[in-house]
């Protein structure tokens, strides 16, 4: 019998773990769960006779593939799958999926509410800005930055967008006004949106030379990944540039540095952009249904280590 894992650090919420369930059970698959676990020996004991495993943010490296004899398919329940060694899941023959677009309005919606809370400086008691007629810049024009863009048009934001993958033409055709390059979008907008993976490219790229480009009392928001921050360039614009916020759902490694700057940072405990019930959902039951069908029927839609 097809045995499928739900490994979450993170759990989805109750509502969606039984959707996802319900899902496997009918297709007459064997599922089990590991929730809110807290060492790497109990991820490696909990894969070793499964055949598919699905995921969040959880860290599947060589190791976990190693302990896993069984295993044919990862799907991560997201968008994002750095957190998923490739070359060793193709090295084991296992497919690895992720679920594009299924969280991105969650993500987007939670931009808005920091970018809120940051204008009316943390809700300190003293007058802040608004969000309408500023400058908005959208840096990658995937699933979650046109989810933002749409919302900010709805607060009478003025939208930017680069992505060195989309074409000028397709962001425009959303209504947005494409720059040239990365330097540009920094330059003219007041407020930064980061909506790039974590890549070898874009590691370490938002850096003190792209940020201090950006307008006085200029915004950066990160619901990306902490990875694409160096941080400690920022924290070097930060010290220099008291006009500058850093917002991000994604807790940096020096926060307790960060938080120096009172009334300019704001990080979340823990990432929250996906971590809502429509979202949790939609990606949980997709991940259950690319599973389902990969295993049925060898469908290999949202491969992602072709
Ligand atoms: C994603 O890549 O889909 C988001 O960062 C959400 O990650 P999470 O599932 O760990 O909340």
């Amino acid at each position: 019998m097809t045995k499928v894992l739900i490994a979450t650090e993170k759990p989805f919420n109750g509502a969606a773990v039984a959707q996802i369930e319900g899902i496997l059970v009918k297709a007459g698959f064997e599922v089990a769960k590991l929730e809110k676990y807290t060492e790497k020996s109990q991820l490696l004991a909990a894969v070793a006779d499964v055949d598919a495993i699905i995921i969040r943010s959880d860290k599947i490296d060589a190791e976990v593939l190693d302990a896993a004899k069984n295993l044919k398919i990862v799907v991560r329940a997201g968008a994002g799958y750095d957190n998923v060694d490739l070359e060793a899941a193709t090295a084991h023959k296992v497919c690895v999926m992720n679920t594009p677009g299924q969280n991105a309005n969650a993500v987007a919606e939670l931009v808005f509410g920091m970018l809120v809370y940051g204008v009316r400086n943390f809700f300190n008691g003293k007058s802040g800005s608004e969000l309408m007629g500023k400058k908005l810049g959208i840096l990658a024009f995937g699933n979650v930055g046109r989810n933002v863009a749409r919302i900010a048009k709805g607060f009478g934001m003025e939208v930017f967008a680069y992505d060195a993958f989309c074409p000028a033409e397709a962001i425009e055709a959303a209504g947005v006004k494409a720059v040239a390059n990365q330097n540009e979008l920094f330059k003219s907008c007041d407020i930064v949106s980061l909506h790039i993976p974590a890549t070898a490219e874009t590691k370490n790229s938002i850096n003190y030379a792209m940020c201090s480009q950006m307008k006085k009392g200029a915004i950066l928001v990160n619901t990306a990944r902490k990875e694409v921050i160096n941080e400690a360039e920022l924290l070097k614009l930060m010290a220099e540039r008291e006009d500058f916020k850093y917002i991000t759902d994604i807790m940096p490694d020096a926060d307790a540095e960060f938080k120096k700057f009172e009334g300019r940072y704001f990080s979340t405990p823990k990432k929250m952009g996906a971590q809502t019930a429509e979202a949790n959902t939609n990606a949980g039951v997709a991940a259950a249904n690319q599973i389902v069908g990969f295993i049925k029927d060898g469908i290999t839609k949202f491969q992602v280590n072709k």
